[in-house]
């Protein structure tokens, strides 16, 4: 499972691209009117930083300026990805971008249904919201794995990408679950690399290292 960064902020993308685990980033317009700076830039600054794909998304609702923009976003970069909703405009724009040879993200994905109409157009990422299905006390690693066995089923090329993901755990599902990606903020993919007993481990070796040294100073 590739690990995405869910986020618009070129500093958060720097640190955790320097891990060396960054397979990509999703951006949403929420997350890039955090960065209160022009989207052209922002967008321009992280197709530069990550190679691989990075999500931009549309804001046009119309099927015609959809596809426009679409094209638009396209060409910024070979690894820009395009997102539509997943809506009947953004079916339509999606379809037309996808015959023009356009990588596209069907995002605000929120069941199994939605995720089948993204896999027949020939979608490249299919972005189900599990956070916000369970925000509204439904189940969204279920939808996640119905989506991730329907498409074995089915045998469609479409990514699974596990989106609005909010812990860890989440995380750990996702990959069983059998999802493609999994994007996540930065505060999670910082909560993935910790554990109470690696800091311990860390402290208590350096302590040994450094009660060594003294030892051998003073034998010196
Ligand atoms: O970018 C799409 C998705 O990951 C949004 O997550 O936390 O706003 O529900 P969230």
């Amino acid at each position: 499972m590739k690990l995405f960064l869910d986020t618009a902020n070129i500093d958060e993308i720097r640190e955790i691209n320097a891990w060396g685990v960054l397979g990509g980033v999703t951006t949403n317009p929420s997350l890039v009117a955090k960065e209160a700076s022009d989207p052209g830039r922002v967008w321009k600054e992280i197709l530069a930083e990550v190679d691989g794909p990075i999500s931009l998304e549309t804001t046009e609702l119309e099927a015609g300026p959809m596809y426009d923009q679409g094209v638009r976003l396209a060409q910024m970069a070979p690894n820009a990805v395009v997102k539509v909703p997943m809506t009947p405009d953004g079916l339509a724009a999606g379809t037309r971008l996808v015959a023009d040879g356009v990588r596209i993200n069907v995002t605000l994905v929120f069941s199994p249904a939605q995720a089948i109409l993204a896999a027949e157009i020939g979608a490249d990422i299919v972005s189900p919201f599990l956070g916000r299905l369970d925000d509204v006390a439904s189940d969204g690693m279920d939808v996640l794995r119905r989506i991730c066995d329907l498409y074995e089923v089915q045998g469609y090329q479409t990514s699974v990408l596990a989106a609005s993901l909010r812990h860890p755990m989440h995380v750990v599902e996702a990959a069983l679950a059998g999802a493609d990606i999994a994007t996540m903020p930065y505060g999670v993919f910082k909560q993935l690399v910790k554990h109470p007993l690696t800091d311990i481990g860390l402290d208590k070796f350096l302590q040994d290292w450094k009660a060594l040294q003294e030892e051998l100073e003073k034998g010196a």
